[in-house]
């Protein structure tokens, strides 16, 4: 049954608060997420029937609350994709120079799932021998090659069976399939769903593997395979709707920063133009990352881009407090970032001083944001699925770098040390991302001859499964989250919301403890 008010209910009522009456008795003291457990409730929600939908801002809605984090170790393009696909968003860093960044957006935008974009090509006057010395060298895994013209005009494709040593002397051009003989597809008529248009094709030509895709002029524009799309259909009912603009590409942000000129004013210019080929690029959202948002030249840099991008969804921060909240939505964000100091790379609290423990943070902002109207975002410091979800019984999303750091999906190449394998993840405000261009995140200039303080460090993440996997592990967490609460949707987790402290030994408990692990859950 259902609780109404009975006495029962009360006693529940007088010890499992709402967020409202459990962080005003908590005045003084800044709490985080492992420092609260949430109540169960009544529940007749299965955690698989929860819906996960947010908004972001108007016309910015994600099937995930998931954001990977506009780290150079985290977010760019591939990631990006990978996070959109999966429901939820990237935001492209801002450590590169900025016409890198604008390709980085269009990779995203003019992304198609399941089709290779840039296959790997050959020319009609090499030899046989010669593709096979580039599966060597390369480690190919696939041995079937489009073959182009200078013009990538589509002339042939030369397929596995043909590449093998016995024909290592003949030309190319005399051991490939014709270009007549190809299935080929105009990049027109992949529509809406280009899964199932390729999917109907493989259906309809038995034993055909491969469908090229060309343009008006017969140039090549990518290839399907056919296992790529078994696996993707496969797959497909296991994941996530995908978070698409309403022309069906896939949703990109990316991150901006307040640029100042050489003699130290905010440079509008500069800032304006780097937002215009970012908006002519399609991308959905901006972030105005910083590590101190309630100041001048971040309020300045949102006023500015609201009033030349009148309808573009702004993120902003970082802040908290609810008077930075306030600042930020008066300056034009829809988003906020909360969140000082809390990250796994984050030497804020120790380097400044200052920073709030992020459940208090939350809090706080969430009650400023609910009078403005705009919505905010948990960065950081979250390190399991249950952070997620008290991140979100006050936010509309979370912001993720170390848990993203290890998939697949995120940039730097693998190192391995003793056995392990590991991944580069860095602070945005560590020496070395500073001056790979993020100092005017934290208001240091990179050319600067002044010694500056990083606030964060470098770090190795172990390696992890690929996105798809971790974001699995992480929904399927939240989902269970609210099915104990009885929320069907965030809003009413937000609502079921009830709170109440652990003790030291508390936290001790909620961990496997007094056994000896065999094999971690995840
Ligand atoms: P997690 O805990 O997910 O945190 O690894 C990612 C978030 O941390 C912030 N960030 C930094 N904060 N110094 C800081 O104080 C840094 O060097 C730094 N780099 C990133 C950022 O908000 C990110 O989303």
């Amino acid at each position: 049954m259902a609780a109404n008010s009975s006495d029962c209910a009360l006693i529940d009522a007088g010890l499992y608060l709402p967020a409202e009456t459990f962080f005003r008795e908590q005045t003084g003291m800044a709490l985080t997420y492992d420092d609260v457990t949430l109540a169960t409730r009544y529940s007749d929600v299965l955690p698989r029937e929860t819906s996960l939908e947010t908004t972001i801002a108007e016309r910015l809605n994600l099937t995930i609350p998931i954001i990977s984090a506009d780290m150079d170790t985290v977010t760019e393009s591939r990631m990006a994709i990978a996070m959109a696909l999966n429901g939820g968003l990237g935001l492209i860093h801002y450590n590169m120079p900025e016409r890198t960044q604008l390709s980085e957006v269009s990779r995203v935008k003019n992304h198609v799932h399941g089709l290779i974009q840039e296959p790997i090509k050959i020319g009609p006057d090499q030899s046989v021998g010669d593709v096979l010395e580039l599966v060597e060298q390369r480690g190919f895994a696939f041995r079937t090659f489009p073959v182009v013209d200078k013009n990538e005009k589509l002339l042939g494709l030369l397929t596995g069976h043909v590449v093998r040593p016995r024909y290592a002397a003949r030309k190319v051009s005399d051991a490939m399939t014709p270009r007549k003989s190809l299935h080929t597809v105009n990049v027109k008529e992949l529509g809406e769903d280009p899964i199932a248009r390729a999917d109907r094709f493989f259906n309809e030509h038995i034993g055909i593997h491969k469908l090229l895709v060309v343009d008006d002029e017969d140039r090549l524009r990518g290839l399907f395979t056919i296992s790529d799309i078994e696996r993707i259909t496969q797959e497909k009912s296991a994941q996530s709707k995908p978070a698409r603009d309403e022309k069906f590409r896939l949703l990109c942000g990316a991150a901006v920063s307040a640029t100042r000129n050489s003699t130290g004013e905010l440079d509008k210019d500069r800032i304006a133009s780097h937002v215009g080929g970012l908006v002519e690029r399609g991308v959905d959202v901006v972030a105005v990352s910083t590590a101190h948002g309630f100041s001048k030249g971040v309020g300045e840099t949102v006023k500015l881009i609201r009033s030349l991008f009148p309808d573009l969804p702004i993120i902003a921060g970082n802040v908290t407090s609810a008077e930075g909240v306030e600042f930020l939505a008066n300056s034009g964000a829809n988003a906020i970032k909360i969140g000082q100091g809390p990250g796994s790379i984050c030497t804020t609290r120790i380097v400044a001083g200052v920073g709030i423990p992020q459940l208090t943070a939350l809090y706080v902002a969430s009650r400023a944001a609910a009078k403005k109207g705009v919505s905010i975002l948990a960065d950081g410091g979250i390190t399991k699925s249950g952070d997620i979800v008290k991140a979100l019984t006050l936010s509309q999303a979370v912001i993720c770098g170390g848990l993203l750091a290890g998939c697949t999906e995120a940039p730097g190449d693998i190192l391995e040390i003793n056995g392990k394998l590991y991944k580069q993840y860095r602070g945005m405000g560590s020496l070395a991302a500073m001056k790979a261009g993020s100092a005017a995140r934290y208001g240091h200039s990179k050319d600067s001859t002044r010694k500056i303080a990083a606030e964060g460090i470098e770090a190795l993440k172990e390696v992890s499964a690929s996105l798809d996997t971790v974001l699995a592990q992480l929904i399927g967490g939240v989902q269970s989250g609210l099915g104990y609460l009885g929320a069907a949707s965030l809003e009413q987790l937000r609502q079921n919301a009830r709170f109440i402290r652990v003790t030291p030994a508390g936290q001790r408990e909620s961990a496997p403890h007094d056994i000896v692990e065999v094999k971690a859950s995840n």
